[in-house]
């Protein structure tokens, strides 16, 4: 700004603009920050205490007893520590992400059992993931936890998992687990919405079989390269774009209606249309930028009865034989309930690919 437009700066834009500065700097001078008055920089909202982005460093003690929200997100706060969390018995909600937690002594939440939602995203709980289990392990009443971005492995995340029975919202994603087995979620019998996104999972074996009550599961950006055998009956949406998907194949001798509604199978490597479930409520089906292009030539030859067994040789050139059933009947019985198919960013011709779809268009 030249010092001539400062001259014709209207004194009435100067002034408020004088006056905020000035406040400005009487406020940070009575307020420094080595004194730490952690109440004043908290704003409550009802039982409700916002102490967001206050560079606090340990937890504020002096607020009223009666709290049920307590919110300390983006601060600098290293460690949870014994009872730190005592003179808030009534508290239901913590959310303590992004601070550079990495300890939770044992007895942090002795007096504050009645956690329901806790929110420790974004830390270093791989640090001490051990205490941090025996801590969580008292709050019995937990539904929702989230616990990602903590440099967490499957072992890691297995142990803390440990007992906790209660959970009904598990967020896992951003972690570094490779390989799921059964043993991880064995006690999470309430879990209804599980997210995964984000690791490095390579394989998964019968990990979500015992969680009868999953109806979400994100298993998005991962590196899996194939979904075979499945059989979540009650599982609502599936979420498996950006893996490396070539097979998606339904558990197949199944009688059970499957509540699945959303199979998100986008940027996989999908060679074949996925084997859904016989019996589906399937409506949105996702499977943009794939490879479905294998269809393209052989779709050309009328003498090909779509509605019975196929077999494919010499996909793919000279790489691989793959002999394979498809298109029998039963295989994509639920597709008649489809609302969205989404076959964008094939390779090929998938129009083709449509028109071999007897169930989906025969009925039309
Ligand atoms: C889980 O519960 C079982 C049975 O009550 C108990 O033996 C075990 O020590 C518990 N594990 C943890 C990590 O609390
Ligand atoms: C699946 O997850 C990806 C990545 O988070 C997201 O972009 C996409 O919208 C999700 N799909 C559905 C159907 O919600
Ligand atoms: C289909 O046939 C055309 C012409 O013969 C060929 O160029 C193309 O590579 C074939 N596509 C596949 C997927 O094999
Ligand atoms: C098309 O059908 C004819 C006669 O059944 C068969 O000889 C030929 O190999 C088929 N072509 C393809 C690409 O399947
Ligand atoms: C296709 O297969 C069905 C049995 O799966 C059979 O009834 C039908 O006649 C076949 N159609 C042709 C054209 O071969
Ligand atoms: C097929 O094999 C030849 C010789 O081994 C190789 O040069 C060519 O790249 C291969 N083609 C494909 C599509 O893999
Ligand atoms: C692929 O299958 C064909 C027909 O069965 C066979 O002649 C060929 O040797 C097989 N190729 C490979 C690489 O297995």
């Amino acid at each position: 700004m030249q010092p001539s437009d400062d001259a014709k700066m209207p004194l009435a834009g100067f002034i408020p603009f004088l006056l905020c500065f000035t406040l400005g700097l009487m406020w940070s001078l009575l307020t420094p920050a080595s004194c730490h008055p952690q109440q004043a920089l908290c704003r409550l909202a009802s039982t409700t205490a916002l102490c967001n982005n206050c560079q606090l460093s340990s937890l504020p003690r002096d607020l009223p007893g009666n709290i049920a929200e307590l919110q300390l997100n983006n601060n600098h706060i290293r460690t949870l520590q014994s009872r730190c969390l005592s003179g808030y018995p009534a508290l239901r909600i913590l959310k303590c992400a992004s601070n550079l937690l990495d300890t939770i002594e044992a007895d942090a939440f002795l007096n504050t059992r009645h956690i329901e939602s806790l929110s420790l995203a974004d830390n270093k709980l791989f640090t001490r993931y051990r205490q941090t289990g025996q801590a969580l392990h008292s709050l019995t009443h937990l539904r929702t936890l989230d616990l990602s971005e903590n440099g967490l492995t499957e072992d890691m995340a297995s142990f803390i998992l440990e007992n906790m029975t209660s959970l009904e919202y598990l967020s896992l994603s951003r972690n570094i687990m490779l390989r799921l087995d059964m043993d991880i979620f064995r006690d999470l019998h309430q879990l209804r919405e599980l997210n995964l996104e984000r690791n490095m999972l390579f394989e998964i074996d019968w990990a979500f079989d015992h969680l009868q009550k999953l109806q979400r599961l994100n298993i998005a950006f991962n590196c899996l390269p194939c979904l075979t055998n499945f059989r979540l009956t009650q599982l609502v949406e599936l979420n498996a774009s950006y893996n490396a998907i070539e097979w998606f194949i339904s558990h197949q001798d199944m009688e059970e209606t499957f509540h699945l509604e959303t199979l998100d199978l986008r940027d996989n490597k999908l060679l074949f249309f996925p084997f859904l479930p016989t019996y589906s409520r399937i409506r949105n089906l996702l499977l943009s930028n794939n490879r479905l292009r294998f269809y393209e030539n052989l779709t050309d030859n009328g003498s090909q009865n779509w509605t019975t067994t196929v077999q494919f040789f010499n996909i793919k050139g000279n790489v691989s034989n793959v002999t394979a059933n498809l298109w029998d009947e039963t295989l994509h019985g639920g597709i008649s309930t489809l609302d969205l198919l989404d076959l964008t960013g094939n390779q090929g011709r998938v129009t083709q690919v449509l028109s071999t779809l007897p169930v989906l268009f025969g009925e039309t």
